[in-house]
């Protein structure tokens, strides 16, 4: 059974956008004014805002036809203003919009309020702008949806971290700098902010990974453990790409400086593997994590024949949570036949979890299950020309 792949893209969308909308600003506030004056830099900014406006709402439009079964104006316009997520999204689409009108450059004339500085007023706007647009996220992820404080504050954190590192890269890697020397200047202050945030991405990934996984075992045997040690794996690989950046060719340049345009084309490789790793995320932040507590009510025991094919096994209840699923499909299905089993959440408006199936001999498999929540969970189970549902009581 094939994952749904779209709540994954919008998820991506949102991440680039937020760096194209909030990164851009922060670059030419904090690093390097002349960007503003770039046309390229400019349609990057107001892209950003509108890819963040555009996709939100149609995020939000998918995910009420999935939850809803159909979709009119009026559960859209419900859904918007009556759920947690709609109304988080409606305060993004207004944080965002507020954003692209304080546009990429200080406001010279915003002098709003008598005695504080068009300059000053411009930061503090841009800051709790661009803070509050990163929490619309965090409200809307795993962390958000389930109202953990600390967790949120984490999440927040982990988000603010990973803006500062990808933007600073990207636009390091984008820009040409009138002189290398100038380059090389604001790369010091790049790498300098860079080790900040993997500092601050380290310790909040790592606190984010215990709050969702509680027990070693879950990294392996949940599709949301395994997606999580792929991106680790996609951080370390950028981790070896950014140590060579900072310790290999920084004293380099500094000493030849006129080497930093071909610097800047090994910078964009540590900015592809940052978006592999956002890919990785995007994935990870849309996989139903185990609910810790959540597992089966009791023994269940199924034996369905359907098209002249028999299905028969029982459903365990296993120490860590979740189901452990043993069962036998007769007649032998033909060696290369495929078998797929999944958790089906269609219920709760969330897509099927695929399981992974271990073969325990010619014609009998195991699988292992986790919850993302508790209520009443179905397993399919399909096997050539036949499909079975399993309906699991989960406590
Ligand atoms: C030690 C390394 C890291 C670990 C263990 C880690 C782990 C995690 C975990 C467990 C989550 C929560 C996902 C969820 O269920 O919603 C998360 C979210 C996230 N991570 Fe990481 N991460 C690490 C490094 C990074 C890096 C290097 C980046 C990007 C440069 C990154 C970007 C993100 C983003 C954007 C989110 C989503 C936040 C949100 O949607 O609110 N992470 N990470």
């Amino acid at each position: 059974m094939i994952p749904s792949l779209e709540t994954p893209i919008f998820r991506f969308a949102l991440f680039a956008a937020l760096v194209l909308l909030i990164g851009t600003g922060a670059y030419a506030r904090y690093l390097e004014p002349r960007v503003a004056g770039v046309a390229m830099f400019k349609r990057l900014h107001l892209f950003g805002g509108l890819l963040l406006i555009v996709g939100s709402l149609l995020d939000v439009g998918f995910t009420a036809a999935r939850a809803l079964g159909e979709l009119t104006p009026y559960l859209y316009g419900a859904y918007l203003t009556r759920t947690w997520n709609g109304q988080w999204v409606m305060l993004r689409v207004v944080v965002a919009a507020l954003l692209m009108w304080l546009a990429l450059q200080p406001r010279a004339e915003l002098k709003l309020i008598p005695r504080v500085s068009p300059v000053v007023l411009d930061r503090v706007l841009h800051v709790v702008l661009s803070g509050l647009l990163a929490l619309t996220l965090s409200m809307t992820s795993h962390v958000g949806s389930r109202g953990e404080p600390l967790p949120i504050i984490g999440d927040w954190l982990h988000l603010t971290g990973m803006l500062v590192w990808v933007s600073a890269i990207l636009y390091t890697a984008l820009y040409k700098f009138q002189a290398p020397r100038d380059g090389v200047n604001v790369l010091e202050r790049v790498s300098s902010l860079g080790v900040l945030a993997v500092g601050l991405l380290s310790l909040t990934g790592v606190y984010a990974s215990l709050v969702r996984l509680w027990a070693p075992e879950l990294l392996s045997v949940t599709q949301y453990g395994q997606t999580l040690v792929l991106k680790i794996a996609l951080v370390a690989v950028t981790l070896v790409i950014a140590s060579s950046n900072r310790f290999l060719w920084m004293p380099m340049l500094r000493r030849i400086p006129s080497r930093f345009p071909r610097f800047q084309r090994v910078l964009t490789l540590e900015a592809g593997m940052l978006s592999a790793v956002l890919i990785a995320t995007s994935a990870l932040g849309t996989t139903a994590p185990p609910e810790r507590g959540a597992g089966l009510k009791q023994i269940i025991k199924f034996n369905e024949t359907k098209n002249a094919v028999t299905l028969a096994g029982t459903a365990n209840p296993t120490a860590l949570g979740g189901v452990r699923l043993e069962f036998a499909i007769t007649p032998n299905p033909a060696p290369d036949a495929r078998v797929d089993v999944a958790l089906d959440m269609s219920s709760h408006g969330m897509s099927a979890i695929p399981l992974t199936l271990e073969r325990l001999g010619s014609n009998r498999y195991a699988a292992n299950g986790f919850f993302g929540m508790t209520g009443d969970f179905d397993v399919v189970i399909s096997s050539q020309n036949a499909a079975w549902r399993v309906t699991l009581p989960s406590r």
